[in-house]
């Protein structure tokens, strides 16, 4: 059992220089399972070091693939000798993402057993959408247990799928069922954000014929052999967020290396309403405050809008701004559980179902605080470099499945931060005077 460890952050300093995005955690989670429908080994280059990415190559060992490490960030992976088509709870239920092995498996053997995914605790995270694409297709899903077994009598057919809600996970999982399907699958009402259109350019650059991701009608024609590839997963759009509002947050001025700036135009443009001054270039965007953070209102929807997965981090930079904003939460069943711990740290936040009104009081104070899932965890970072003090934050295994090495990225930007072991019933008490 590891020892667990917690974020303590002494406040109150700008971020300056210049920090690199890695590979997208949404991106990566899809195409490392789909890396089970190629006939040949494949290389997949730019995967970030996040606990997710160790999670996804456990299955994959698991169900007796090889995964070798060739350089940092690059790694081949050989699923041909795949026997094993079952993905227990004990892996499953760690992340969200285990749900693509679903599509993954079927669509290369037309059956499997898997749990129901874990992840975030966000509200009600139903699978109904994934089952009604996998049943389209022909296969017979049954939950028994905990365990999904889908299974197929006589292969995948191509059909029309339509999505009753955009959902980002089901989209997915329809892509990766029927690239092997016989015959063409029509996806309607399908989700755009840019870690969908990745996993079809990996699919694609494989030999899948894979025609409209980023639209909400993709075409899939089914073909019979997928060759290996070099692909390069791309720049993680929620990480870039999250640290251009920590360097907003703290009123420094950041340049956010490795990133595709048409991903981030929602973020940006929320960003600017804030009095947040953003320089673009053809990688990388600058980020610098040169007045006061002034109020707005936001709704999150699917993409292209502004993501959900950057709602926690918004409101902690609101909590900062002058006046009266207000956050609509438009695709999750509950994300403002972080509010509670922004609250210790002295946000002035008001909770009524899926809206939030956010008094900007100008300033935080450090408090000890814990994580409750991946992006709460972030905004509690942020809050915590802008706050006037020592700030603790514990169950910081949330942030870790997300975000690769958060403490050294802040750490160069001049952020002073130290994750340290929690001693025996130590949790909850005082930060350490004598912190970081
Ligand atoms: C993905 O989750 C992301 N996770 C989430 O990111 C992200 O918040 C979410 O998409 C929305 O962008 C991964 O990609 C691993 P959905 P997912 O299916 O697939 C409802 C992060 O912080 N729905 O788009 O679970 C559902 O209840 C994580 O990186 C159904 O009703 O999201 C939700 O309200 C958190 N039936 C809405 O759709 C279904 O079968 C959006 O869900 C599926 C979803």
């Amino acid at each position: 059992m590891k020892t667990p460890k917690k974020f303590v952050i002494k406040g109150g300093r700008t971020l300056n220089g210049e920090v690199e995005i890695s590979g997208a955690k949404n991106a990566v989670v899809a195409i490392l399972p789909a890396t089970i429908l190629a006939d040949e080994p494949c290389v997949v280059e730019n995967v970030p070091d996040i606990s997710d990415v160790e999670i996804s190559f456990r299955i994959l060992r698991e169900l007796g693939a090889t995964v070798e490490y060739l350089s940092p960030h690059t790694y081949r992976i050989d699923t041909t000798a795949i026997r094993s088509h079952c993905v227990p709870y004990e892996s499953a239920r760690r992340m969200r993402a285990s749900y693509y092995f679903m599509g993954a498996l079927l669509g290369k053997f037309g059956h499997c057993r898997v749990s129901m995914p874990g992840g975030c605790p966000l509200g009600d995270r139903p699978i109904d959408q994934h089952l009604k694409a996998f049943a389209k297709l022909g296969a017979a899903c049954k939950v028994d247990r905990g365990m999904v077994d889908i299974t197929t009598q006589d292969g995948l057919k191509g059909n029309q799928i339509f999505f009753d809600c955009v959902t980002v996970g089901a989209t997915m999982n329809a892509i990766l069922a029927a690239v092997k399907a016989e015959g063409l699958t029509v996806i309607e009402n399908a989700a755009k954000e840019p870690h969908i259109v990745d996993l079809a350019s990996f699919l694609n650059s494989m030999g899948a014929e894979i025609m409209g991701a980023g639209t909400d009608t993709i075409k899939i024609r089914g073909v019979k052999y997928l060759r290996g590839t070099d692909y390069a997963v791309i720049p993680d759009q929620i990480e870039a967020g999250t640290y251009m509002v920590a360097a907003a947050a703290t009123g420094g001025n950041v340049l956010v290396k490795n990133v595709i700036p048409k991903h981030l135009e929602s973020i940006i443009s929320v960003m600017e309403k804030i009095g947040v001054k953003i320089e673009q270039f053809d990688d990388a965007v600058r980020v610098s405050v040169d007045g006061p953070l002034v109020k707005t209102s936001i709704k999150t929807r699917p993409h292209p809008g502004f993501p959900t997965d950057m709602q926690p981090q918004i409101s902690a930079l609101l909590c900062l701004a002058e006046g009266t904003s207000m956050i609509k939460e438009g695709v999750s069943e509950q994300r403002f559980q972080y509010v509670d711990e922004l609250r210790r740290m002295g946000a002035d936040i008001q909770v009524d179902g899926k809206v939030a009104v956010i008094e900007g009081t100008g300033h935080l104070t450090g408090a000890p605080v814990k994580a409750c899932d991946l992006r709460a965890g972030a905004a509690l970072m942020i809050a915590g470099l802008a706050a006037q003090g020592v700030t603790t934050i514990e169950d910081i295994y949330h942030i870790e499945r997300g975000y690769s090495d958060m403490e050294g990225k802040l750490r160069a930007l001049g952020a002073c931060i130290e994750k340290k072991a929690i001693i025996q019933n130590e949790t909850g008490s005082q930060p350490d005077q004598d912190a970081v």
